[in-house]
C-alpha cells in the first residue's frame, strides 16, 4: 500500500513529479504482470466522486478536502465527500439537468431547453423537498428576481431558455414559489411537475391524456404499459375510443387492448379537465368539465365507459400490480391530478425508480448483479426512512458505491 500513501499526500510540484514516476512504475509492473489488480486510493476515489456527481474535475483544495474524507483512516466520511461535490454548480447546471430533461419530451431527448419541470426537479433536489411530492405538490422554481429575466409566462418558455442561455445557475438563482401563485392554476389543481407548462405542452397536447398518465409511469415508476399488463381485471372503465371488437375479433380486446386500458382509463380519469393549447401555448384548466378529448370516436363502442368527472381509480391495486408496493395508508382513489399523484408517488415502485435512476446516472451502468441489488435496497431503504425522500442522499449514497475500490 506504498502507492496509496505516495499519492495521498502528493501536493507539492516535486511530490507530483513521484507520483508520476510512480505511476509509470506501476504501469511497468503491470506490463510485466506483476500487479494483477490496481486499487484506488482514497485521492483516485474522491475523484471519481467528483467526476460523477458534478461532471468536471474538482480544484486541487476540494479534491484534498474530499481525500480526507474518503479516507476511512480519517474522521469523516465518504457521503461527506458527496456532499462536498455536490457543492459545485455543475451538479445542478449539468448533472441534474441531464438527469430530468429527458423526462419533458416524448421522445425521451436530453439537448431540450430549460424548462419550467427540470427546473422544478433541480429545485427541489437542491432543497432537499421530499421527492414523493414530485406529482402532486403546489410547487414551481423560476429564476431570481434580480437575474434580469423575461417573467415567467404562462404561454411560453422564455423565462427558462434565457436563464439558460445566460448561463446562469441553478444552484443559486433558482428560488422556489408556491407553483398556483405563479401559474394561476386554482391550488387544488396544481400537481408538481405533472401540470408544469412543458409537461401539459408535451403531453397534455391532442390525444386522450393518456399520454400524460403513460409517461409518468415510464420516468417516475420506470414501468412501460407492456410491463403493467393485465387483461384479468375489470374493464368497466374502459373509455369509448378502444373497440371492443378491433378489426372484428373481440379476442384481440380481450387479450390486448383491456390489459392496459383496463389499468390505465380509469386513472387518467384524473386529467380530465387539462387540456394544452396549442394556439395560444398554454395549459388549460377546465373544473367541472371534462375535456373533449375525452370523447372522441365514441362510436367506437357507445358501450364504453363516460367520463363525467375527474375522478379516478386504482385497479391495479388487486391483480399483478399490487407488486408496484401502492401505500395501504391511502384509499386507491380520489378526484383530480393531485391525489392520482399521490398515489404514484407514495409507491414502492415510484422510491425504486428514482433510485435505480440515479444510480444509473452516477455509476454509468444499471445495477447488474446481486450486490448491485442489495445496494439498491439498501438506497430505497434510505431514500424513504423517515418520509424524507432526499435524492440528495441518494446520488451520494450511489457515488459512494462506484467510487471504485
Ligand atoms: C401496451 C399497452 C396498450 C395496449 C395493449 C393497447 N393500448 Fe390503446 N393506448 C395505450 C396508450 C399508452 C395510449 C395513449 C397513447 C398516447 O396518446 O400517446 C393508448 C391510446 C389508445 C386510443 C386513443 C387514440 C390514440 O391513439 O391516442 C385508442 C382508441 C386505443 N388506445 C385503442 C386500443 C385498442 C383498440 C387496443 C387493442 C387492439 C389497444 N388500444 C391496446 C396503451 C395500450
Amino acid at each position: 500500500m506504498k502507492y496509496r500513501t505516495w499519492t495521498k499526500n502528493k501536493n507539492s510540484a516535486g511530490q507530483e513529479m513521484v507520483a508520476a514516476c510512480c505511476r509509470l512504475l506501476t504501469l511497468g509492473l503491470l506490463v510485466a504482470g506483476f500487479a494483477a489488480t490496481a486499487s484506488a486510493g482514497p485521492r483516485e476515489q474522491a475523484k471519481r466522486i467528483h467526476d460523477r456527481l458534478a461532471g468536471v474535475p474538482p480544484s486541487e483544495l476540494v479534491l484534498q478536502q474530499m481525500e480526507a474524507e474518503v479516507d476511512q483512516f480519517q474522521a469523516g466520511s465518504a457521503i461527506d465527500a458527496a456532499y462536498r461535490a455536490m457543492d459545485n454548480p455543475n451538479f445542478y447546471n449539468i448533472t441534474l439537468k441531464n438527469f430530468a430533461a429527458p423526462w419533458t419530451n416524448r421522445a425521451g431527448d436530453v439537448f431540450v431547453p430549460l424548462n419550467d419541470y427540470v427546473a422544478t426537479v433541480v429545485g427541489m433536489i437542491r432543497d432537499d423537498v421530499p421527492f414523493n411530492t414530485l406529482l402532486s405538490a403546489d410547487i414551481i422554481y423560476v429564476g431570481a428576481n434580480n437575474l434580469g429575466l423575461p417573467a415567467y409566462s404562462n404561454n411560453n418558455n422564455d423565462h427558462y431558455a434565457t436563464l439558460e442561455a445566460n448561463g446562469l445557475d441553478m444552484m443559486t438563482g433558482l428560488e422556489r414559489r408556491v407553483q398556483s401563485n405563479v401559474t394561476g392554476l386554482p391550488q387544488q389543481a396544481t400537481a408538481g411537475v405533472v401540470t408544469t407548462r412543458a409537461a401539459a405542452e408535451a403531453f397534455f397536447v391532442a390525444g386522450t391524456n393518456r399520454a400524460m398518465f403513460r409517461f409518468t409511469m415510464v420516468n417516475h415508476l420506470c414501468n412501460d404499459m407492456e410491463q403493467v399488463h393485465d387483461t384479468n381485471l375489470i374493464p368497466d372503465r374502459i373509455r369509448k375510443d378502444v373497440s371492443r371488437s378491433p378489426g372484428g375479433d373481440s379476442r384481440l380486446f380481450l387479450n390486448s387492448c383491456i390489459g392496459c386500458h383496463t389499468g390505465m382509463d380509469p386513472l387518467a380519469g384524473a386529467y380530465a379537465y387539462y387540456n394544452f393549447n396549442e394556439t395560444s401555448g398554454n395549459i388549460e384548466y377546465t373544473p367541472g368539465v371534462v375535456q373533449s378529448k375525452y370523447f372522441n370516436n365514441e362510436a367506437n363502442f357507445p358501450g364504453g365507459y363516460q367520463t363525467t368527472d375527474d375522478s379516478w381509480i386504482n385497479y391495479w391495486r388487486e391483480g399483478q400490480n399490487r407488486y408496484l408496493g401502492w401505500d395501504p395508508a391511502r384509499p386507491g382513489n380520489g378526484n383530480g391530478a393531485r391525489t392520482m399523484g399521490e398515489e404514484l408517488g407514495n409507491s414502492d415502485a415510484f422510491a425504486a425508480c428514482q433510485v435505480k435512476k440515479v444510480f444509473r446516472a452516477v455509476c454509468l451502468r444499471p445495477p447488474e448483479d446481486a450486490t448491485d441489488r442489495g445496494q439498491v435496497n439498501q438506497m430505497i431503504a434510505s431514500f424513504t426512512a423517515g418520509g424524507r425522500y432526499s435524492m440528495k442522499q441518494t446520488f451520494a449514497e450511489a457515488a459512494v458505491y462506484c467510487m471504485g475500490q
